[in-house]
């Protein structure tokens, strides 16, 4: 039986966002063999209720361990949001979520105090980012705000356009009103809107990219867990799954990651 860590690392998301992530994790840990599974059929996760999100997050980390991956990271904040606890439960691996990791890179990052955060509708319903800064600072303030329309902006190619800089000045403008210097950006998505929320947020604001304090936090957790590549030489592969037809991933994909991967292949996952 092969030795734990040299075993792939696991990652799902709802859909394709997820890739930030994967992107950030091949970039600090270029030696991991890594499996992708994006949720296609039932994205957006960011729309569903809690139960729901819970039981396909569920049923992604299942298809995972199926097979045999040494730790699982939920890139989907959303699903980090309301499904990690449930998950470390049943499941047994590590299981690494990008809500910890972002609040306490947050704090380290403000010198106000005055945090905000933005994401889908369903993680700021969740206010999972409130809690793990209150629980670290009950000094710290955060200021949410769901942000629903970015996401099809993204897909939508729409990185640098008019529209949306409009739709982020809406979004962003009363966190701004509130005096925030740090922002979360709480959604797999975000992170390729950067410059333009840099752009309207004005460079004092500092940026915490979800995706890229997420792969951090991944290196340090399999470090101290012992589970960290041994081999020295080797260059990881990446093998991606999706729950839809694989033309609109493998199309996107290259966008998310910034370079080509793999061609996708399509899975029908465990039912919970
Ligand atoms: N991956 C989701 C997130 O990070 C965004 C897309 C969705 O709503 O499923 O919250």
């Amino acid at each position: 039986m092969a030795n734990a860590s040299e075993l792939p690392i696991g990652i799902f998301d709802s859909g394709i966002g997820g890739l930030t992530v994967l992107r950030q994790i091949r970039r600090q840990l270029p030696r991991e063999d890594l499996i992708y599974l994006g949720d296609t059929a039932r994205v957006p996760y960011g729309t569903k209720s809690p139960a729901t999100v819970v039981r396909f997050a569920c049923e992604d980390t299942q298809f995972l361990v199926g097979q045999n991956v040494k730790a699982v990271v939920v890139a989907c904040n959303t699903a980090s949001a309301w499904a990690l606890l449930a998950l470390e439960k049943r499941f047994p691996v590590p299981i690494f979520g990008v809500i910890v990791p972002g609040a306490c890179t947050a704090l380290k990052k403000t010198r106000s105090g005055r945090i905000g955060v933005i994401g889908t509708k369903a993680t700021i319903r969740s206010e999972a980012y409130k809690r793990v800064i209150a629980d670290r600072n009950g000094r710290a303030q955060v200021f949410a705000q769901a942000c629903p329309l970015l996401v099809p902006l993204v897909e939508e190619g729409w990185i640098r356009h008019e529209v949306t800089r409009a739709v982020l000045r809406e979004y962003l403008d009363p966190l701004l009103r509130r005096g925030i210097d740090t922002l979360v950006l709480g959604c797999t998505h975000y992170p390729l809107l950067k410059r333009a929320i840099r752009e309207v947020a004005g460079s004092e604001v500092a940026l915490v990219d979800s995706a890229e304090t997420c792969a951090q936090f991944v290196r340090a957790s399999l470090k101290q867990l012992g589970l960290l590549q041994s081999s020295e030489s080797r260059e990881g592969w990446i093998r991606s799954y999706v729950t839809d037809e694989t033309e609109q991933f493998t199309r996107l994909a290259s966008r998310f990651v910034g370079c080509p991967i793999p061609a996708a292949e399509k899975v029908e996952l465990p039912s919970s």
